[in-house]
């Protein structure tokens, strides 16, 4: 039985192609074993070459380069199940086994599918710029081994989204990625919440509890604002990194764990490192790889590609017909400096989906946050102000989220929340 590729989303959807002989390409052109009618797809966009038992994917020179698991790709082995995207098509690859036309099995291949795609619309990462083909390069090489990885770069510029590729791209993709944010947890709650504890350990602890190394055990975790995680639990877990092994607080027998870490931050940490607020010991074991995000405001030919692809995932959810971005809101989005990423534009358009009127998303329907703050006659808004007072603070803190929370009287985690919100860094 040969492989089979299955079109799940994109004008062709629901069709499954047998992958006949060594090779077969994929593509807009008449001449295409795999014809797509996808406007987005180049005329010769990949093939799937047979070398041996293995089946590769070879980008053609594509406009939009192919994605294999929501990361861009040049030339790949391919597993089954593996989801490929061309434009706006996706494509599962998928054995012979999983698709038997006339049998159940049929049916068991799309639900398949159905899940990975699932799992898998969010992963999605956009961008053919020279930086982000890089990061892609990276996270291609370093996925399939099983290394701590450490992802650097300002708020909102993909880091969560590379950590979830790799785990998805690696070894332990079967296990769980288990995601702990260490500036949202409090700092006496942080070595509960990563180690477990047992029954009675301090008050509210009410019945033992697995800690999140034990649950990612076989998989990924991810320490997200690795940072901000107090010194004496940087001590406690360097330990666990090199001993392989779990105390659970107030507990004295240690647990086998086993897992991959994925860190993430927007700070140096090499300057926390001189500041003496982080342990060098500990970033050496997190930094084996790393993987440094480019900022959007950097690479701007990335803009207009991740416009029209929000503009794509927003589209479908409001209630209008929206056609596309005039020349001028394009030219507004791809001159601002995005100090929340893409992040930030990601919300910004999906305010102009549901709040425009026109049939195409005008200038006016973007809502930079320099036009933002002031509500009607120039009347400055609640959130302007609130988003000001936080920018001092943490100008204030020299970034230093806990610093900031304390001079706001508020805590961290809802600071953290705002800050998401504001898309600040
Ligand atoms: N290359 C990309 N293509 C498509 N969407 C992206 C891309 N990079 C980021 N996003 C989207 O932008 C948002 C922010 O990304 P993410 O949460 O990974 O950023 P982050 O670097 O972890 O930010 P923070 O430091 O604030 O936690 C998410 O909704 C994510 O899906
Ligand atoms: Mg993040």
């Amino acid at each position: 039985m040969p492989a089979h590729l299955f079109i799940r989303t994109g004008p062709n959807s629901g069709e499954v192609h047998a992958l006949e002989g060594d090779r077969v390409v994929v593509g807009r052109g008449m001449d295409c074993g795999v014809r797509l009618s996808d406007a987005h797809a180049s005329r010769q966009h990949f093939r799937v070459e047979r070398r041996g038992e293995s089946y590769w994917l070879v980008d053609m020179g594509s406009r939009n380069c192919t994605a294999v698991n929501g990361v861009p790709v040049d030339e790949k082995e391919l597993q089954w199940g593996d989801e490929l995207r061309v434009g706006l098509t996706r494509l599962v690859f998928l054995s012979g086994g999983d698709v038997t036309l006339l049998g159940p099995t049929h049916t068991q291949a799309i639900q398949k599918t159905q899940t990975i795609l699932k799992e898998g619309s969010s992963y999605e990462m956009v961008g053919s710029s020279r930086a982000m083909r890089a990061v892609f390069d990276v996270i291609e090489r370093v996925a399939p081994l099983d290394v701590s990885v450490l992802v650097t770069g300002e708020s909102g510029t993909g880091k969560e989204l590379v950590a979830r590729a790799i785990h998805r791209n690696g070894p332990r993709a079967e296990g769980q990625l288990v995601a702990v944010n260490c500036a949202a947890i409090p700092g006496n709650l942080i070595e509960s919440e990563l180690f477990g504890h047992e029954k009675g350990a301090f008050t509210g602890a009410g019945a033992r509890r697995q800690g999140r190394f034990e649950v990612a055990s076989g998989g990924t975790l991810f320490l997200d604002e690795i940072a901000e995680l107090p010194t004496e639990s940087q001590a406690k877990l360097l330990r666990v990194l090199e001993e392989k092994k779990v105390t659970r607080v107030g507990g004295t027998e240690p647990v086998d764990v086993d897992v991959r870490i994925v860190a993430a931050t927007n700070h140096d940490l090499r300057a926390e490192v001189e500041a003496g607020r982080f342990r060098q010991d500990l970033l050496f074991r997190l930094e084996v790889v790393r993987v440094e995000m480019p900022a959007l405001r950097d690479r701007s030919s990335d803009i207009p590609e991740l416009a029209e692809f929000f503009l794509e995932r927003y589209r479908s959810k409001a209630d209008r017909r929206v056609a596309n971005f005039t020349d001028e809101a394009m030219a507004k989005l791809v001159s601002h400096a995005w100090p929340g990423n893409i992040r930030e534009l990601k919300n910004i358009i999906e305010r102009a989906v549901i709040l425009g009127s026109g049939s195409d998303i005008r200038a006016d329907d973007i809502l930079l946050p320099a036009d933002a703050p002031h509500g009607e006659a120039g009347f400055e808004t609640l959130a302007g102000v609130e988003r000001r007072h936080i920018e001092r603070a943490m100008a204030l803190a020299d970034g230093n989220k806990k610093r900031a929370a304390e001079m706001l009287g508020i805590p961290r985690s809802s600071l953290y929340d705002r800050l998401k919100e504001y898309g600040l860094g």
